[in-house]
């Protein structure tokens, strides 16, 4: 290989490797140039961000993951809400690294994001970029983009959930989803993706549950409304989440992406944090714990070494769950991990506060699943609308 200062880059391959090189290529709607491009710039990113306590490990090249095509180098705005710590926001991005296995970036750009917790917004702009904005939504709507390709967002749910009072999408928190509503009439995006705890979908809930389709449905929007469990997914985590997936009429529909692993394949806790533990208490990278007695309150459990963990709760007091083997409650780098942030991911807060981040958020993992599923669904919309119709063949005649 000769590299020449103008930054052009010559490499002989054997022609039947270019030959099927090309071939890929076709398939995949990409150039070399730009597939190179990509590829280089993640194994250069890639290579700076391996796991801080793998500083040594062998890094393998990248491959692009099974499943990715990248039929167009073009990227999809994104307007990002109640974006908490980034998790939801880490997994639209991708081109991170979580237990050995990589996950490629994906043609989005986050234009703007916003959380009204100042300690998670720190921690937003610390790993992601300067483009959140730290505030109430209803204050800062009207300065969000005009315009957004697809727009993301957890709306609050503590009023959903089990653990609060139940009052439904009648409470002021889970009430926000509203504010979601009003950017999907703003924005008018070719995909929104509102993310909830499974107790939207229980009977008790079913008010609410109508209320939020019917709210986003009269926007002319159809709707995929799915329970997804991160486990299957590879998330160290019994954690299940709704997401409601929506897509303007008419427009190809939203599938879900398919799952990666199953009962037998799950991967356990020790997997996850295995290798943490005689690393000494850090605050540097968050490895710290609670010390609150043990409770009557819940999250008092232990996690077991040869299974998923129990769910990451936000609203946990310093009742995180115990460590399967050591005798003290998880970490919060642990429990970062258990929600698949890479160990590059740092938290720019104290503890209660980092708790509630981790807990608030979406796995990066699951996320870029659903993201990478999102861009299928986009790639599609954009080939059915480049293919011509009858009627304009004939008149091309
Ligand atoms: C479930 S969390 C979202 C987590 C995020 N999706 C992630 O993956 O990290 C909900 C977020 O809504 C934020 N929030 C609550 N009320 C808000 C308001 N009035 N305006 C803006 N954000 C608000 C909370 O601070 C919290 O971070």
């Amino acid at each position: 290989m000769a590299r020449s200062d103008s930054g052009r880059v010559v490499i002989e391959v054997d022609p039947k490797t270019k030959r099927k090189l090309y071939a890929s290529l076709a398939l995949s709607g990409s150039t070399l140039k730009g597939w190179f491009s990509t590829v280089a710039e993640e194994y250069c990113t890639y290579g700076k961000t391996a796991s801080l306590f793998q500083k040594d490990s062998l890094i393998s090249p990248p491959t692009l993951a099974v499943g990715t095509s990248y039929r167009t180098q073009k990227k999809y705005s994104v307007v990002s809400m109640f974006s908490g710590c980034g998790g939801m926001d880490l997994g639209f991005g991708g081109g991170f690294e979580i237990f050995g296995k990589r996950y490629p970036k994906l043609p989005y750009e986050i234009l703007w994001a916003n959380d009204l917790n100042e300690a998670a917004c720190r921690t937003y702009k610390k790993n992601l970029g300067d483009h959140i904005h730290p505030g109430d939504i209803w204050n800062l709507i009207s300065t969000m983009p005009k315009k957004a390709d697809v727009l993301i967002g957890g709306f609050p749910c503590q009023d959903i959930s089990i653990n609060g009072k139940g009052v439904g999408v009648s409470g002021a928190r889970s009430g926000l989803y509203r504010a979601m509503v009003a950017a999907v009439d703003k924005l008018r995006p070719k995909v929104f993706v509102a993310e909830n705890v499974r107790a939207l979908l229980m009977k008790s809930r079913s008010d609410s549950l109508k209320q939020v389709v019917n709210d986003f449905s009269d926007l002319g929007y159809t709707l995929s409304v799915q329970l997804y469990k991160a486990v299957d997914y590879g998330v160290p985590q019994i954690r299940e989440r709704v997401f409601i997936v929506g897509v303007p009429n008419g427009r190809p529909k939203f599938l879900p992406p398919a799952v990666e692993r199953n009962r037998e394949t799950w991967m356990t806790s020790d997997e996850a944090i295995g290798d943490l533990m005689d690393l000494v208490e850090d605050p540097a990278i968050n490895h710290v714990w609670s010390r609150a007695n043990v409770s009557p309150e819940q999250g008092n459990r232990k996690i077991s070494a040869n299974k998923p963990a129990h769910t990451i709760r936000a609203e946990c007091h310093g009742n995180i769950q115990f460590h399967y083997k050591l005798p003290r409650r998880l970490s919060m780098r642990e429990a970062a991990r258990i929600q698949t942030f890479p160990d590059n991911f740092i938290f720019d807060s104290k503890l209660r506060e980092t708790e509630r981040q981790v807990g608030n958020a979406v796995p990066p993992v699951l996320a870029w699943h659903i993201a990478n599923a999102v861009h299928r669904n986009l790639n599609e919309d954009e080939t059915r609308s480049a293919k011509p119709t009858n009627s304009t063949r004939k008149k091309n005649v």
